[in-house]
């Protein structure tokens, strides 16, 4: 086992630009039992977690980083918007250093997303039904050729299902389904898969996971949208299920692993792609926040990962530093009080949580995949 500053030493070397270790940057003890993606890959999965350009350049994330997985996905700077903030303008020196970290130390990177109502450049609202057909195809053919053979899955398409925006097939009224019509979803997926013959292609949504009205209209639409997919003939494998769990929420094991065997019976493999906890509900206290997110981590993690079909579970993030759900932009994050999210594996500083030893423990449960 390599000692710290030998890791440190490394790291510096595996992180063009990374600065040097700061006096008290605390780089994770090596965990008993192995880092989280080696416990993963003895059961044929794969661990990995979102990243960012900017956090790269902290070494002692980076330092778990690397301890712990095998695949990272870029948090924004695959999205369009930052791609092609202006039409035609495209800039991929964000996402670059991304791929060149992952190449430096093996690991696999998701592409995350081609089309997301969220993430559209804003000059495509400029153009005719014609023209945003016409940019859709252009934007994931060229971005799908641009990394051709790096990325072993492709978030096609994000969050296309919104059963209050009032459609019988419960489709969200997107600014591409409003110009193109729903046939943008299977258009779009025959794209990629003409650019790059060898990724894997998801659907990826999100709110599928607890035992809720709201939950089981979503999946509803969500197994509507991939039986339309494959009825259309388009090139699905891959549901992404982001996993944004909510404490304090019910979640119902069987009816979890009814919703997932529906998937998998459809020919496809699952991902959980975005895993976190929102523990808005809970009091602030921290010890007993972290216990109440772990058990709900390892409920949710031990169902799931027993479903064959399950190939992969990313987390949203590592640490609670840089958690989306601190910048409290969705009034479901904002707490009465003044305590800070504690949704992610490690804390600020680094030190391993609960939930990180939830995670290890279902992988550690997890049965092994053919
Ligand atoms: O755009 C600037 C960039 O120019 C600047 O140099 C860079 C350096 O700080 O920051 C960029 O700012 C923001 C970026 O996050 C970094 O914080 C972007 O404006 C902002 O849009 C971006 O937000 C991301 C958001 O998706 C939209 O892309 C969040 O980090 C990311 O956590 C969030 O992730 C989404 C998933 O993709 C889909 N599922 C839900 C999840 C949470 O919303």
């Amino acid at each position: 086992m390599i000692g710290a500053a030998t890791r440190r030493g490394l790291l510096a070397l595996a992180i063009p630009g990374c600065a040097t270790a700061q006096p008290g940057m605390v780089t994770p003890p090596a965990a008993p039992g192995g880092g989280l993606h080696a416990r993963a890959a003895a059961k044929g999965l794969a661990f990995g977690a979102a990243t960012s350009t900017r956090q790269m350049a902290e070494p002692d994330l980076m330092a778990a980083f690397l301890a712990d997985c095998g695949l990272l996905v870029a948090e924004y700077e695959m999205k369009w918007a930052e791609l092609e903030p202006q039409p035609g303008n495209r800039r991929t020196r964000r996402a670059d250093q991304l791929f060149d970290f992952a190449r430096r130390n093996g690991m696999a990177v998701r592409g995350h997303t081609l089309l997301w109502h969220e993430s559209e450049p804003r000059w495509l609202s400029d153009l005719s039904a014609r023209g945003t057909a016409a940019a859709m195809a252009q934007h994931v053919d060229a971005t799908v050729l641009c990394w051709r053979g790096q990325v072993t899955t492709w978030d096609v398409v994000n969050e296309a299902v919104a059963p209050e925006d009032g459609r019988p097939d419960f489709l969200r009224r997107t600014w591409l389904l409003n110009r193109i019509g729903p046939d943008y979803l299977p258009q779009a997926f025959h794209i990629a898969r003409a650019a790059d013959p060898n990724a894997r292609l998801a659907y990826n949504d999100f709110g599928c996971e607890h035992a809720t009205a709201w939950s089981r209209r979503r999946r509803l639409g969500v197994l509507g949208l991939l039986r339309g997919l494959r009825q259309a003939g388009a090139p699905v494998q891959v549901l992404g299920m982001q996993a944004h769990l909510q404490a304090g929420q019910p979640f119902e094991a069987s009816e979890w692993r009814a919703f997932l065997a529906d998937v998998a019976a459809l020919g496809l493999t699952i991902e959980v792609t975005e895993l976190d906890v929102n523990c808005r509900a809970l009091p602030a206290a921290a010890g007993p926040r972290d216990a109440a997110a772990a058990d709900l981590v390892r409920r949710f993690l031990d169902a799931t990962l027993e479903e064959p079909a399950v190939r992969a579970v990313v987390t949203w993030g590592l640490t609670d530093r840089h958690s989306w759900i601190r910048e409290g932009r969705l009034p479901e994050h904002r707490r009465r009080d003044t305590a800070r999210a504690r949704p992610l594996p490690y804390d600020d500083a680094m030190r391993r949580k609960p939930i990180w030893a939830a995670i290890a423990a279902a992988l550690d449960a997890a049965p092994p995949r053919g």
